[in-house]
């Protein structure tokens, strides 16, 4: 049995404007490992220094091209979960709305939310080094990396490295989103890592409702006004379902 304040369901259903920040355990949800998590077998001997920073491109470019190449290969495999749909509808339900994510797995994108700042980037995705054109596909086959029809530099993952800064627009974005809502949700993330780790507090000052959906408690309980406590897998249809009877 989920319990849901009813105070809480009355004022998402007068809210005009809500943004949600999603985090790694979304990500689980789906099946998608972590970062430690595949690096194993014939990628356990390197450093995240060698396969996710502009330094480890430069000095090995393919070799960090094959790093997401497999991680990609892994997250096409895997599928939306029920936390995904949910936050489509939800954005459906709302006048504004904004989903910000720190998943690079593209799978809010892929279910259906357009509402959406990918804070990280996307490993569906990829950019020029040089000229920073973007590109949703691209050849496989010839070299590796591929190159850019514009310039011939070789095509990055449209991620955000180590020591790499967060795109200037997306952050406003976000910063925009979360200043303005009424109401802010915090969905399987510890926020521990910035800029999403301000984001909550960005939300509380601006005079929004904090909730946080999350089966352990994090450092956000000191701020939040409600801790849902469970999988976001069954608390956000959940809510929809509350919300909308
Ligand atoms: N539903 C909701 N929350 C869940 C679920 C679930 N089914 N499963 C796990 N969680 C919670 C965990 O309890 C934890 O609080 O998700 C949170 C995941 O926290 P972290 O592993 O710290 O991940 P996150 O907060 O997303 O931050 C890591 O930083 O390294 C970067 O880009 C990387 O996105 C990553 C971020």
């Amino acid at each position: 049995m989920i319990e849901i304040a009813t105070q809480l369901i009355d004022r998402l259903r007068q809210a005009e404007r809500v943004t949600v920040l999603t985090g790694t355990g979304v990500a689980r949800e789906s099946g998608v490992p972590t970062v430690r998590e595949t690096m194993v077998g014939e990628w356990a001997g390197y450093d995240i220094v060698d396969l996710a920073t502009q330094q480890g491109f430069i000095r090995n470019p393919r070799l960090v091209w094959e790093w997401y190449a497999y991680r990609r290969a892994i997250i096409e495999q895997c599928q939306p979960s029920a936390s995904h749909y949910a936050l489509v509808d939800l954005e459906q339900y709302f006048e504004q709305f904004l989903l910000i994510t720190q998943n690079i797995d593209g799978l809010h994108w892929r279910s259906g939310s357009r509402d959406l700042v990918e804070l990280h980037g996307s490993i569906m995705r990829t950019r020029c080094f040089e000229c920073g054109t973007y590109y949703t596909s691209w050849a496989e086959d010839e070299s590796i990396p591929p190159i850019c029809g514009r310039d011939g530099g070789y095509l990055r993952p449209d991620v955000v490295w180590l020591g790499e800064g967060h795109p200037k627009h997306e952050l406003s974005r976000a910063y925009r989103g979360v200043a303005q809502a009424q109401v802010f949700l915090s969905v399987g993330t510890t926020a521990q890592v910035q800029p999403a780790a301000s984001l909550p507090l960005v939300a509380k000052r601006a005079g929004a409702v904090v909730v946080e959906i999350n089966p352990e408690e994090t450092a956000l309980a000191v701020i939040a006004d409600y801790w849902l406590q469970g999988e976001a897998c069954e608390i956000l249809p959940e809510l929809i379902r509350q919300l909308t009877t």
